[in-house]
């Protein structure tokens, strides 16, 4: 009988963790249970809130449920009222998102006003233009102990156009790339697989951040959640110089154009994501006069609570789908 595992801190520890290269079991076991969540529709992403101030233990659950199965959720309000950035900010709180992200563009709340500027500081960034934003995962040029497990994106007016997002559970990637060879996870487990140089956008040609090298996949310390750190842009990053390391960033090229798990949304008013920082991109949109796209971002070092892989391969491995 397989032991049932307590915290995370004792998960990492046993012979549980289907993200060991060495382990097939535990990752057959696991990649069936998430093979099994597809096809998925939008529709089962989706929870609704009756009332954002009040969040219910219901609710609360609902959220967590999807989450842990697809790493993200896709929330609506029960009217296109709108959520201010504290009411938003305390219902990431309830969902374990806390320690909040600080960069350079937001706001002093450190919530993100996602919208076209006319600063010249935010305008060379292109999440503050129109224009289309490719595959990344957030924050892959922070600091390795800054990483961003979390994320929330509220959407408080969207364009008039355009501004589709495509999401992707980057462990449903991770699948598609050890399925076809693990030496690609071994490259991209590397430290030095992409390296991100410094940013020297500052003022005068300030160095705002110095170069960031690090693995694209890692295991979080102590839970052994996985983590993706990626970026699709070709400018300012450097990868390996390796043959398997090549072949992989190829494959993921591949597959972020064909995955079929790939998913595509676009937010209403009063609509959001909250995710454990996964794969996504942003079509480009159009505003007018009348109507400017304004979404709220928030980015968190904390992962979704009672998401942890510990606790799935519990869930696994009792065969309980809670
Ligand atoms: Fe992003």
């Amino acid at each position: 009988m397989t032991k049932t595992v307590t915290t995370a801190t004792e998960f990492s520890m046993t012979n549980e963790n289907p993200f060991d290269l060495d382990n097939a079991e535990a990752y057959q076991k696991w990649r069936d249970h998430k093979l099994a969540g597809y096809p998925l529709s939008l529709q089962q992403l989706v929870v609704k809130i009756g009332d954002i101030r009040a969040i219910s233990d219901q609710e609360l659950k609902a959220l967590k449920r999807v989450i842990r199965q697809h790493n993200m959720v896709v929330y609506q309000l029960a009217s296109e009222s709108q959520a201010s950035k504290a009411e938003i900010r305390q219902f990431a709180r309830l969902l374990g998102l806390d320690r909040i992200d600080n960069n350079i563009c937001s706001d002093e709340d450190s919530i993100t006003s996602l919208q076209v500027s006319d600063s010249a500081q935010k305008r060379i960034y292109i999440p503050y233009t129109n224009r289309r934003l490719s595959w990344h995962a957030d924050g892959y040029y922070n600091p390795l102990d800054k990483q961003i497990r979390g994320m929330l994106l509220h959407c408080v007016q969207p364009a008039v156009k355009g501004g589709e997002n495509m999401l992707l559970d980057h462990e449903m990637i991770y699948i598609q790339l050890r399925d076809e060879n693990p030496d690609y996870i071994r490259a991209l487990m590397h430290p030095q697989a992409m390296i991100i140089p410094p940013n020297n956008e500052g003022e005068q040609g300030d160095q705002i951040r110095g170069e960031q090298a690090g693995p694209v996949f890692s295991l979080e310390n102590g839970t052994a959640n996985l983590h993706m750190r990626y970026s699709a842009r070709s400018r300012n990053i450097i990868w390996r110089d390796d043959v398997n390391t090549s072949a992989a960033r190829a494959k993921i090229t591949d597959l972020l154009d064909s995955s079929p798990y790939i998913l595509r949304y676009r937010l209403g008013a009063g609509q959001g994501v909250i995710c454990n920082n996964l794969l996504h991109n942003r079509t480009s949109f159009e505003d007018s006069d009348a109507q400017h796209r304004l979404l709220y971002r928030a980015r968190f070092y904390d992962r979704v609570a009672d998401t942890a892989i510990a606790g799935i391969m519990n869930q696994v491995n009792e065969n309980v789908i809670s």
